[in-house]
């Protein structure tokens, strides 16, 4: 866990980690939707990060997605594009939005072939990144839903306190992955994170995400702010 000031400038210094530690290999990463990451994708487009990322190495996928074309204010796709994508080099067959276009089912159907034609019938994300609802959601994973305990790899359910259907990665998949980061920023999200450490028999869905490597929290202040602190001394060696 990380409590910082500035959660998207740590961030980026961990993904720069993850794709320095991948050595030129490919790097497989699968976006958040919502507001938390959405300064992070301006900081990605900005013109002194286009020159420096080496985007060859990129490949993007959507931890989740709402029903709605790129264009459509709802569409993590079209926030990731409009703040970041539309100004670097990462080539197309690079980016792997969720096909809106068609019927959710068929969506998440064909979102999982998708997954598995990248990465093989047991996709491993490199980087995933998720956020965290007021009620414990991530992705588009929220309590008692039946996408929880699927065995599929995406799934498109309905979500009735969106009033709406929502398509997503599974905890299969999540829990995959080589590294999982949520992000988490402000004060609407202290009681929520104080829930996910300290009540772990809660079953909210983002402590169904249980990666072979622990999750890292990049948390400010304000977030962690109902987790239990330690005295940090003042000189290096405590007495
Ligand atoms: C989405 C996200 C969702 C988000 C949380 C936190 O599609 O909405 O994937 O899971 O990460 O709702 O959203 P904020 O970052 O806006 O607080």
């Amino acid at each position: 866990m990380l409590v910082v000031d500035d959660v998207t400038t740590a961030a980026l210094a961990l993904w720069v980690g993850v794709v320095r530690q991948a050595g030129g290999r490919r790097v497989s990463v699968a976006l958040s939707g919502g507001s938390t990451p959405l300064e992070m994708f301006s900081r990605l487009g900005a013109p002194d990060m286009v020159r420096q990322w080496p985007w060859e190495q990129l490949v993007l996928f959507w931890g989740d997605e709402r029903p709605v074309p790129p264009d459509h204010p709802d569409s993590n796709y079209g926030a990731a594009r409009e703040r970041w994508l539309d100004r670097v080099p990462l080539p197309a067959r690079q980016i792997h939005p969720w096909p809106t276009e068609l019927a959710p089912e068929a969506a998440a159907r064909q979102y999982a072939a998708t997954l598995t034609a990248a990465m093989g019938p047991e996709p491993v994300f490199d980087l995933v990144w998720l956020g965290v609802g007021p009620e414990g959601h991530t992705a588009s994973l929220f309590p008692g839903s039946p996408a929880l305990w699927t065995t599929a790899l995406t799934a498109a359910p309905y979500v009735a306190a969106k009033d709406t259907v929502r398509l997503t990665l599974t905890p299969r998949v999540f829990n995959l992955s080589r590294r999982v980061v949520f992000l988490a920023r402000g004060e609407d999200k202290r009681e929520i994170v104080q829930r996910a450490f300290s009540e772990p028999d809660a079953e909210l869905p983002v402590q169904a995400i249980q990666p072979a490597a622990d999750p890292w929290w990049i948390l400010d202040r304000a977030a962690a702010a109902g987790l239990p602190t330690f005295p940090v001394s003042e000189s290096p060696h405590p007495r």
